[in-house]
């Protein structure tokens, strides 16, 4: 018999920016403490991306092209390339197709999803099924530029989030590796609560626009919270029980890093200790569609063929869901000679 294919993730690249903003100079720019940020967030620091006229594209095509050749993968046979972003550079081109041009990924087609902290998961999830319906190599980016829409003035947002970008090679496993099931979900709803209203086609940019404050994140945290730990839990248990998963089977739990606080509750509902909860909160900050493909890049080293992981996220929209993967290789890719051309920085 035939055996079906999954989409395995067989590479994981990564890219934070070099300037570090940490609770200390944060404190200078608004009225809070590094107390207060690590108690009720978890943030020691975030990465923020600088420079004029650099958008995400510029992190994602980094995470690509360390992706590219630690996989000695030949970009020209990639042929799909989906990112996952709620900064794009521009409104169009997608940000995905600014990368796949820069990465010199010429025969693909390029998309971005939108779905807030959920995108990576949304995207993977899109990326999987163009695997197991035959195509052979997919990337899938999560790269979020969050200081292009964070207003520094305003405590209750400012300390949460940074900059960064992640991505992930996908391709065809016939025994049993990569995603096996996913929990998706969606509610308008909830996008009263999380938003950033100025700057889309309901209200372009205008004087009065930018007076308002609506080009930043308007965000009401305590709702979101409650949310947060009632819906990811919700979801990662139902892929557990999907797949009659226990804690004992699996090995990390990859969660969207938005709060520590929500992180342990998650894990906590889910059976699972601390040591098996990918955390790097603390260094980075909540990134957006980043948070889950940065947290594989830093645990890549410990993780081993045959490992369970659970994804869980959830964030603007509402958007909100849990994925099982069963992990594919051995600790980290060696560095491979790069198939990649030479980055043009013009
Ligand atoms: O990734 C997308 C999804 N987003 C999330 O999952 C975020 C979910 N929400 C949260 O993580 C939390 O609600 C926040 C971190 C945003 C806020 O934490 P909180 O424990 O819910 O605080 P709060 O908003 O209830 O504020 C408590 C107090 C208030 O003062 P009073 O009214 O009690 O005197 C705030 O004014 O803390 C004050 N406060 C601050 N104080 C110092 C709010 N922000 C700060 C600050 N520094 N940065």
């Amino acid at each position: 018999m035939k055996k079906p294919i999954t989409a395995a993730i067989t590479g994981v690249g990564g890219y934070v920016p070099d300037y570090i903003l940490d609770n200390e100079e944060l404190s200078r720019m608004v009225d809070t403490s590094d107390e207060w940020i690590m108690t009720r967030i978890g943030i020691k620091t975030r990465h923020i991306l600088k420079g004029d006229g650099i958008g995400t594209s510029y992190m994602g095509i980094r995470a690509v092209r360390e992706l590219l050749d630690k996989t000695g993968t030949d970009p020209a046979e990639i042929e799909v390339v989906i990112c996952a972003t709620v900064t794009p550079d521009m409104s169009f081109p997608s940000t995905a197709n600014l990368i796949s041009y820069k990465c010199g990924i010429m025969n693909a087609f390029a998309f971005d999803i939108s779905a807030a902290c959920s995108g990576f998961l949304f995207a993977l999830h899109t990326g999987a099924r163009y695997i197991e319906s035959g195509s052979k190599k997919v990337i899938v980016i999560g790269a979020d530029k969050m200081s292009s829409i964070v207003n520094y003035k305003d405590r209750s947002t400012s300390p949460i989030f940074g900059d960064g970008a992640g991505a992930v090679l996908l391709e065809p496993s016939t025994d049993g590796y990569g995603v096996l099931d996913s929990d998706l979900h969606s509610d308008g709803g909830g996008f009263i609560h999380l938003h950033m209203k100025g700057g889309g086609s309901a209200y372009p940019a205008s004087k009065e626009t930018i007076k308002k404050g609506w080009h930043y994140i308007y965000q009401e945290g305590q709702p979101v919270f409650k949310a947060a730990v009632s819906k990811m839990a919700e979801s990662a248990q139902e892929v557990m029980e999907r797949n009659e998963l226990t804690s004992d089977d699996i090995r990390y739990l990859v969660p969207h890093q938005a709060n520590k606080r929500i992180i342990d509750a998650t894990a906590r509902r889910m059976g699972l200790s601390a040591a098996k909860c990918m955390l790097n909160i603390q260094r980075y900050g909540n990134t957006t569609a980043a948070t889950i493909p940065l947290c594989l890049w830093d645990y890549e080293s410990r993780l081993k063929r045959g490992d369970n992981l659970i994804l869980a996220a959830f964030g603007g929209g509402y958007t909100w869901g849990a994925l099982y993967l069963k992990w594919a290789y051995d600790g980290n890719l060696p560095t491979q000679c790069p198939a990649v051309p030479a980055l043009d920085e013009e």
